[in-house]
């Protein structure tokens, strides 16, 4: 693996974007001082838009680069990496999920791939959760009432939800997300069932009094499904229509890892069958496309995929991502590079 060998960062000479040396290219807008702190030491071409570019546009940007920082929802595959061109040593994904970038192609070539592991764990465990709460409790339809101006106030049968507590949460992918996910369903009074390729660690398992299940046991045990595995070919529709057929008619699927997990195809028709009582959605099989049926149902809530959008949790994996790129332009080992 080419991790060593920096070229001659030494030079005075600068260019309009900085320091003449390896160069960097960066697709989209970071927060905090990342963009900086790269800018620093080498010569840095950011794109600063708060957009997915163009594939025709990123073929053109990567070229001569040394360094990728990537966005989700730009794909790095073989022909990104052509565009680049073989000096390229490192593509650093700001996510902690890294479908979007071809690591077996990027292995092949010698470039190194990192992710954001860690630092949006909390961020996106509570925004799992929110999504239980949302859909169990019904509190997306209940602000749009609200906000509809058509509400007649407090009734007692008026939008009643379900409680969660004593209920089971089933986490398929108990990863780290996986696990502060079911963290906090144990502080909310839930039984939690864990199902998922690798076995999690037995001190988790005792700590969170949990019961790892086989696959379709978790989906047939679970008042409430959460979904935190990766997208891999493994995992593609993992939740599809005979997955969705053994779930509880009373339960619920929550879905903060990605899209094409699930079916979404089976699921609404799950829905419209009422083979389940509803879906908490942060991810889509096409994004931004939602699948036709999921905007006109109240039992669905559907979220932009923000599950670790705060402040905090971004400027932390802008700084993760650029910390990668400084390590291995310095000729270092990366911090979080994958596979
Ligand atoms: C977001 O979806 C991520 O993978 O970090």
């Amino acid at each position: 693996m080419r991790l060593v060998g920096t070229s001659d960062a030494s030079t005075t000479a600068r260019t309009a974007d900085g320091p003449a040396g390896p160069r960097v290219v960066v697709l989209g807008r970071l927060p905090g001082d990342a963009v900086e702190r790269l800018r620093a030491r080498h010569t840095v071409h950011y794109r600063d838009e708060d957009s997915t570019a163009p594939a025709e546009e990123v073929l053109r940007l990567v070229s001569g680069a040394d360094a990728l920082v990537v966005t989700l929802g730009h794909r790095v595959d073989a022909a990104v990496l052509d565009a680049a061109g073989p000096q390229l040593r490192i593509v650093a994904n700001v996510a902690v999920g890294y479908d979007n970038v071809d690591v077996a192609t990027c292995r092949e070539r010698g470039v190194l791939v990192t992710n954001t592991p860690g630092v949006l764990t909390d961020a996106t465990a509570d925004l799992a959760f929110a999504l239980v709460l949302m859909v169990t409790r019904r509190l997306a339809e209940a602000e749009r009432e609200v906000r509809s101006g058509q509400t007649a106030g407090w009734g007692m049968f008026h939008l009643l939800g379900t409680s969660v507590q004593g209920k089971a949460i089933g986490i398929l992918g108990p990863g780290a997300i996986g696990l502060a996910t079911a963290r906090r369903a144990r502080a909310f009074g839930m039984d939690v069932l864990l199902s998922g390729r690798s076995a999690p660690d037995p001190a988790d398992v005792r700590a969170l009094q949990a019961r790892v299940v086989p696959f379709e046991e978790l989906l047939a045990s679970s008042d409430v499904v959460s979904v935190h595995t990766p997208l891999t070919p493994a995992t593609l529709h993992l939740v599809d229509a005979s997955a969705l057929a053994r779930m509880k008619p009373a339960a619920y699927l929550v879905n903060t890892a990605r899209g094409p997990v699930v079916d979404e195809a089976a699921l609404v028709a799950a829905l419209e069958a009422g083979t389940i009582a509803g879906a908490g959605l942060d991810v889509f099989e096409d994004e931004p496309r939602v699948h036709p049926g999921l905007r006109e149902r109240d039992d669905v809530v559907l979220l932009p995929h923000i599950g670790s959008a705060t402040i905090e949790t971004r400027t932390a994996m802008a700084d993760l991502a650029a910390d990668n790129v400084l390590a291995v332009l310095a000729g270092d080992d990366a911090l979080t590079p994958v596979g």
